[in-house]
């Protein structure tokens, strides 16, 4: 039906909806609607918890100088229409906890989200935070039925973000005048790419030598853990909810950003039908593109290494959702 001179102007903004208002969730909520990105609609489990954090985020404003609205609920049926879903839902590992305890915990969680979010925003694309990252992010694309395209998680960015950080401290250097690439699972067996992380063009091969450089791999491959045992009572949330953003950022404003997402393979790097973080183009539809690197042997191997250990976890989430 085409609309009259007369009938009001309907200004569509784009939504997100943050599904786990926790640390990482409400922190990303603040992120995007104070980088104007969008409103947020903001779910949690717990009643009152994101109404309460959706008002404060509401009162600061005036104060950040932005007019999008945040809305705090438990109720799916308020994030309808969203362009957006992440989810953050679930819990953080805790001292003592297996990694089975926590797929065990966050696979339901992160299927029943996924569904519930799917059911009210048919058309939205879909980043999954909640850990064990690649895991979940297959279950949220299995429990969608999405194509590729509109599902993935978070993970590279970070950890890229972690290993640019490590170089610029020991180089004293700009930390944004540093870039690198981090590939394969979020966890021990993530590949960081050496020979491609430069300072503003200049490999870093060229400016520390090697027993440096395979410090600062090390030490982003336990960047996660880091956090936890100097914080004791949780992990990081700043940096991935400012990793997510950037996500987020690229999709709506259809940047085309060349990003380390965990994406759903089919073939690529010899890799089927498991989620790892590989180089995509994130544009308006999601990811728009699979880069293929020429991998070194070592490399190629780590990648798979990584993507064996996240099909184990698969094979057993299989069975947990089937208990
Ligand atoms: P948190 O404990 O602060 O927040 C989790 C929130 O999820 C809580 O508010 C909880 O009430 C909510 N929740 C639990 N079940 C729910 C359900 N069924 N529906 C809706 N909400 C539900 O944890 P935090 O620190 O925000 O971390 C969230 C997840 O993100 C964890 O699994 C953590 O390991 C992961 N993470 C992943 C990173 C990555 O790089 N992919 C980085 C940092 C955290
Ligand atoms: C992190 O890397 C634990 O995934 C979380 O900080």
């Amino acid at each position: 039906m085409s609309s009259s001179p007369n009938s009001p102007i309907v200004c569509s903004l784009p939504r997100v909806t943050i599904v786990g208002a926790g640390r990482v969730g409400s922190t990303l909520a603040q992120r995007v609607a104070e980088k104007n990105l969008a409103d947020v609609v903001l779910l949690d489990i717990i009643a009152g918890m994101p109404q309460g954090l959706a008002l404060d985020l509401m009162e600061a404003r005036g104060i950040e100088i932005h007019n999008r609205q945040i809305i705090g609920t438990n109720n799916y049926a308020d994030t309808s229409g969203s362009q957006i879903v992440v989810i953050t839902a679930g819990l953080p590992r805790k001292p003592g906890m297996s990694r089975d305890d926590l797929l065990k915990t966050n696979a339901k969680i992160v299927v029943e989200a996924a569904k519930n979010a799917i059911a009210h925003s048919p058309n939205a694309i879909f980043i999954v935070v909640t850990n064990p990252l690649d895991v979940m992010t297959y279950l949220a694309w299995q429990a969608t039925g999405l194509p590729r395209d509109r599902i993935m998680g978070m993970a590279g960015v970070l950890d890229s973000a972690r290993f640019e950080t490590f170089i610029a401290l020991e180089l004293g250097v700009l930390p944004a005048d540093v870039k690198a690439m981090v590939l394969g699972s979020h966890g021990d067996l993530m590949v960081p790419l050496s020979r491609y992380a430069t300072v503003n063009g200049i490999p870093i091969t060229e400016l520390l030598d090697v027993a440096t450089i395979e410090r600062l791999v090390e030490r982003t491959r336990n960047g996660g853990a880091e956090i936890v045992e100097l914080m004791q009572t949780g992990g990081a949330f700043f940096a991935p909810a400012s990793a997510t953003s950037v996500m987020v950022e690229s999709i709506l404003l259809n940047q085309s950003r060349l990003l380390p997402v965990a994406a759903y393979l089919q073939g690529e790097y010899g890799l089927e039908d498991v989620v790892i973080g590989v180089p995509c183009r994130l544009g308006c539809g999601g990811i728009e593109s699979i880069l293929e690197l020429n991998l070194s042997d070592r490399e190629r191997e780590g990648l798979h290494t990584s993507a064996q250990s996240v099909r184990k976890s698969i094979e057993r989430s299989q069975e947990i959702l089937a208990e």
